[in-house]
C-alpha cells in the first residue's frame, strides 16, 4: 500500500501544481513525486526547473510510480548543467533555445530542442524517451526557453589547450585519489545520504558504473569530459580560476572515462557521415586509421589532420 503524503504546492493556494511525495509503506521503499497538470506558463517553467534539479526522485530511478521512471540512473540534470544551467563554463542552459533547430552531426539530422532534450534523457541520464506530450516535455521547453531570455552568457572560458600526447589514466588516478574520491567515492559511484521516510539525497553525483551516464553520453568524450573536470571541478573551480593544472584536467578526465559505464545499444548508427565524426568519439566505427586507443585518449590533432585530409578528397571528386 502506497501512502500519500503533500510535500509542498509549487504556488500559493490557487495552486494548479503540487508536488506530492509517494512513499512506499515498507521501510526503504521507493519514494518520488507525482505531478497535477500545469496549467499556466509560470507553473511549468517551476516545474521544469524542479525536473532539471531533482530528475533522480522525479522522473528516475527514485520515482514513485514505476511509468515515471524515464532516466535510468543517479544524475540530476543539474549534475552537469550546473546551478541548473545558469553558471557559465558549467554547462550552462541559458541560451539553448536559440540554438535550435539545427544540423547535429551525431544524429545526421536537423534536431529541435526537444530532440536535444531527448539526447540527454536516453545517454547522459541513460533513459527512455519522454513522450512529446508529456507534461515534463512541456516543463524541460518552459524551463529552458525562459532562460532563454536572461541576458546572454559571458565570454566563454578559454580553451583548455590539447595535449601532445595521449591522456595517462595511471596519472589520473592518482589526481582522483588525491582530489576527487572524497567526494565521488573510490569506486566512482558517488555519494547519497538517506533518513529514513526521506528521499535520497545526492551529495557527488556517479561518475562511473551502472548510476552514471551511458558510453553514448556527451561527456563520455574526453574533450568535453576535460574542460568540465577544468573549470568545475573540484567545486569552487571556475573557468577562469581552474584548481587542477592543465595535464591533471586531462589526465583525470582519461581516468574517469576508462572506467566502466552503460552501454547504449546501436551507437555505430551515431555519425552516419562518417566524416563528420569528431577526433574524440570513442566508439567506432572509423574511418580516418587511427586506433581506438588514439580516438579515447589522444592525441587528437593527428586524427582531424587527417579527417581534413579525407574530406578534401571526397570535396574534390
Ligand atoms: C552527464 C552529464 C549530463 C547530464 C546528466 C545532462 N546533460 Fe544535457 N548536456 C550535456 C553535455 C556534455 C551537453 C553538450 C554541451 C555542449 O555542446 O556545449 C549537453 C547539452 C544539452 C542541451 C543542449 C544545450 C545547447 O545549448 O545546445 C540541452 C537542452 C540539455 N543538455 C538538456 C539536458 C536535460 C534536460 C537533462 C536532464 C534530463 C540533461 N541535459 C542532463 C551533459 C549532460
Ligand atoms: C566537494 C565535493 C566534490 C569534489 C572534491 C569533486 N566533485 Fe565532482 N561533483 C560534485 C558535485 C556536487 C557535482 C554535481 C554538480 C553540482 O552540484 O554543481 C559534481 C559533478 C561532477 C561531474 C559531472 C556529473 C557526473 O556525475 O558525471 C563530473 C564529471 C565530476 N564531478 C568530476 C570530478 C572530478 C574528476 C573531480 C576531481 C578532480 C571532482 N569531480 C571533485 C562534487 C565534487
Amino acid at each position: 500500500m502506497m501512502r500519500l503524503r503533500k510535500l509542498r504546492c509549487l504556488l500559493p493556494a490557487t495552486a494548479v501544481i503540487c508536488l506530492t511525495l509517494l512513499r512506499a509503506d515498507r521501510a526503504g521503499g521507493a519514494a518520488g513525486y507525482v505531478s497535477a497538470p500545469a496549467q499556466t506558463r509560470e507553473a511549468l517553467i517551476r516545474y521544469g526547473l524542479e525536473l532539471v534539479r531533482h530528475t533522480n526522485t522525479l522522473i528516475g530511478p527514485q520515482a514513485g510510480s514505476q511509468s515515471m521512471r524515464y532516466g535510468g540512473n543517479g544524475l540530476d540534470c543539474a549534475s552537469c548543467h550546473r546551478a541548473a544551467g545558469t553558471l557559465p563554463g558549467g554547462l550552462p542552459l541559458t541560451d539553448a533555445v536559440v540554438h535550435y533547430p539545427v544540423y547535429r552531426a551525431r544524429s545526421g539530422l536537423v534536431v529541435t530542442l526537444a530532440d536535444r532534450i531527448e539526447e540527454c534523457m536516453t545517454r547522459s541520464m541513460n533513459g527512455r524517451m519522454l513522450p512529446p506530450d508529456s507534461q515534463e516535455m512541456a516543463g524541460f521547453l518552459a524551463y529552458i526557453s525562459s532562460l532563454g531570455a536572461s541576458p546572454p552568457r559571458p565570454a566563454p572560458a578559454e580553451k583548455l589547450p590539447e595535449l601532445n600526447r595521449a591522456a595517462d589514466p595511471g596519472h589520473g588516478k592518482e589526481v582522483f585519489s588525491r582530489v576527487c574520491a572524497a567526494c565521488h567515492g573510490a569506486d566512482g559511484a558517488g555519494r547519497t545520504v538517506s533518513r529514513p521516510g526521506a528521499l535520497t539525497m545526492t551529495l557527488a553525483p556517479p561518475l562511473w558504473g551502472a548510476q552514471s551516464f551511458n558510453d553514448g553520453a556527451g561527456l563520455n568524450r574526453l574533450i568535453a569530459a576535460a574542460r568540465f573536470i577544468h573549470a568545475n571541478m573540484p567545486p569552487g573551480a571556475r573557468p577562469d580560476r581552474p584548481v587542477l593544472n592543465v595535464d591533471e584536467s586531462w589526465d583525470v578526465a582519461g581516468y574517469v572515462l576508462s572506467q566502466p559505464r552503460p552501454h547504449k545499444a546501436g551507437l555505430d548508427a551515431d555519425f552516419p557521415k562518417r566524416l563528420e565524426k569528431p577526433a574524440d568519439v570513442a566508439y567506432g566505427p572509423y574511418i580516418d586509421g587511427f586506433s581506438p586507443a588514439q580516438h579515447r585518449f589522444g592525441p587528437f590533432a593527428p586524427i582531424r589532420a587527417r579527417l581534413r585530409q579525407l574530406q578534401q578528397q571526397a570535396a574534390s571528386r
